[in-house]
């Protein structure tokens, strides 16, 4: 089963409750929400008090990316502005395995992200602890780049690796580039959670976004 979760990154932030709303109504399984501290990427986006905002007016999955240095530091924060999953890079200071043990010990559901420079390999000692991989198919930092094909590789080998493990549950979720034409690429791979920022917040008729780019996933 596909999972659309659309980044608000690429909404009007001037109207971002409307514009959740409506992809929300739109058919959205969950809301992406990128926060940038202008030091892990060279871009700042927007912070826990955003997601304490919106989450009470939007009964849905709220999917916190957080491409920050300092993961620990923040981490409580996001914890009571309401996130769901919570997923942190790899490459971030800190420790992978006490910020899945901190993300854990709140209750939270558990992602790690993978920059594209940074092998599958790395990650799979950590497979067994987490409920989603984030395959980042652009580099972190900015929405409405292109996708990264040399990425498909990665997607598959985390799939298999999960799979010889026995966790065949485990979520694989790509960011970066998603749209109609490289949706049935990840998903070939192995990628169940897309992200899509520009791709559809571009449309006129968010329902007919996302409902094409599910059909174009499940091919
Ligand atoms: C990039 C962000 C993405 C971004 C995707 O650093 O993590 O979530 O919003 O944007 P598109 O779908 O436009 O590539
Ligand atoms: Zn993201």
């Amino acid at each position: 089963m596909i999972k659309i979760s659309p980044s608000i990154l690429a909404s009007d932030f001037a109207n971002l409750e409307r514009e959740s709303k409506t992809m929300v109504a739109a058919g959205a399984d969950m809301l992406h929400v990128d926060v940038m501290d202008g030091h892990f990427v060279p871009n700042i986006s927007l912070g826990a008090p955003v997601v304490a905002a919106l989450r009470p007016k939007l009964p849905i999955t709220f999917d916190v990316h957080l491409m920050i240095t300092n993961p620990l530091q923040y981490l409580p924060d996001f914890v009571k502005a309401g996130s769901d999953i919570i997923t942190f890079h790899y490459e971030s200071d800190d420790d992978p395995r006490e910020v899945i043990r901190a993300i854990r010990a709140a209750g939270k559901r558990v992602g790690v992200s993978v920059k594209p420079k940074t092998p599958a390999q790395e990650i799979f000692p950590l497979l067994e602890e987490v409920d989603m991989v984030l395959v980042m198919t652009v580099e972190p930092g900015f929405g409405g780049q292109k996708f990264m094909d040399d990425m498909l590789p990665k997607i598959r080998q985390i799939r298999e690796k999960a799979n010889a493990l026995g966790k065949t549950d485990l979520d694989i979720q790509v960011d970066g580039g998603i749209a109609d034409a490289t949706a049935p690429l990840v998903a070939a791979a192995g990628a169940n959670v897309l992200v899509a920022g520009s791709s559809l917040f571009r449309q006129d008729d968010y329902a007919a976004g996302i409902l094409k780019l599910r059909r174009a996933a499940e091919e």
